[in-house]
């Protein structure tokens, strides 16, 4: 018998990722970014994991982190069921091309003076001993697979638009058969014309090699479509996961309303009664978070307890995840890690 129940391919625990903050003539180190600041998740086989947020949140800290193109301040990082968070850079080589990235803005992380077929045959010439031949062959597939002209192998960026960079960034990352993605906002910088053909390729290509996607987006519209389950961060915390369905229908933390109530609602049916959610003041610097609740300078619910004690992320509800005192009673205390989606 098949067995579909979803299984972990890439499991996070309290990863945190500050940067320092140097001044004065000896650089002293006098604070630093809590960029990423303690968050939990796990990416299912398969799955398509939306990351979101307003922007400065530490969303492409998370990311990056993830792929160890840090070196993390804490917490525990494992793919395909190895611990990769504290592992080396040299012993981490190996292990590179099962998880890559894709990037925001395909114009500054092509390199301009390099051809097509030598930008998407890079990873290759590192990681592979295959003939020149042969690489010439992955290329040309890779281009395929894409919606590349074969024919434009030997042209320089320059000469596509954006969106067929993008496809020059898809190409390079799924060079060495990765099975773990990470999709920084890959449509952002394009135009709105041609975002939805990106979001289209990307979902092919997931289904065509059985890959698994954290998707990172300010654009929850977009998550919607994309996302089988999503995660919204605020402040370097993840304030809320849940199935895709369930987080749109029916949000539970107070900033994920607001996040949502900005957004047009498509069905009628679904549309909210209840209206725009402004919230006051700003996010505060990630230099200096506030005490208890992260978000408790601005929630519109906030309570005496939230600007003490800081809520835990816990599961209340099969497959939903939640960091709000709000939640605490009706909370099992079985599961406080992140799970399994229900
Ligand atoms: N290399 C870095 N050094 C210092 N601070 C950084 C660095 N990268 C990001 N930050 C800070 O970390 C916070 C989160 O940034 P980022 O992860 O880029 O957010 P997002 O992708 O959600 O917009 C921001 O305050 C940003 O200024
Ligand atoms: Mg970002």
């Amino acid at each position: 018998m098949l067995d579909d129940t979803p299984k972990p391919l890439v499991r996070v625990r309290d990863l945190k990722m500050h940067f320092p903050i140097h001044a004065g003539l000896l650089r002293r180190r006098v604070g630093e970014v809590k960029a990423v600041d303690g968050v939990s998740f796990d990416v299912m086989e398969g799955e398509t994991l939306g990351l979101v947020g307003e922007s400065g949140c530490g969303k492409s800290t998370c990311g990056r982190a993830v792929l160890r193109l840090y070196d993390i301040t804490a917490g525990e990082i494992s793919i395909d069921g190895r611990e990769i968070g504290t592992m080396s850079q040299t012993k981490l080589r190996p292990i590179r091309p099962t998880m890559q990235m894709v990037f925001q803005d395909p114009q500054a992380s092509l390199n301009p003076r390099m051809t097509v077929e030598a930008i998407i045959r890079e990873p290759l010439d590192e990681h592979t001993s295959l003939s020149m031949a042969e690489k010439t062959a992955k290329v040309a597939e890779l281009m395929d697979a894409v919606g590349l002209n074969r024919k434009f192998a030997k042209r320089y960026p320059h000469a596509f638009s954006g969106g067929q960079r993008q496809r020059i960034g898809i190409a390079r990352a799924l060079a060495l058969n990765p099975k773990f993605i990470v999709c920084d906002e890959p449509i952002a910088a394009l135009d709105v014309s041609i975002q939805a053909q990106v979001v289209n390729l990307l979902e092919d290509l997931q289904e065509q090699f059985g890959l698994t996607y954290l998707f990172i987006s300010h654009d929850l519209s977009m998550v919607r479509h994309i996302a089988t389950r999503v995660a919204v961060m605020y402040l370097g915390k993840i304030v809320e996961l849940a199935p895709r369905e369930a987080l749109y229908r029916d949000p539970l933390h107070p900033y994920t309303k607001a996040l949502l109530s900005a957004v047009p609602e498509p069905d009628p049916a679904l549309a909210r009664t209840s209206g725009r959610i402004i919230l006051q003041g700003d996010v505060p610097s990630p230099s200096n978070p506030p005490k208890g609740c992260n978000f408790c300078t601005r929630c519109p619910a906030v309570m005496d307890l939230c600007k003490e004690i800081e809520p835990d992320y816990r599961q209340v509800q099969p497959g939903r995840f939640v960091a709000c005192h709000l939640y605490n009673e009706t909370t099992t205390t079985a599961d406080q890690t992140a799970g399994t989606g229900a």
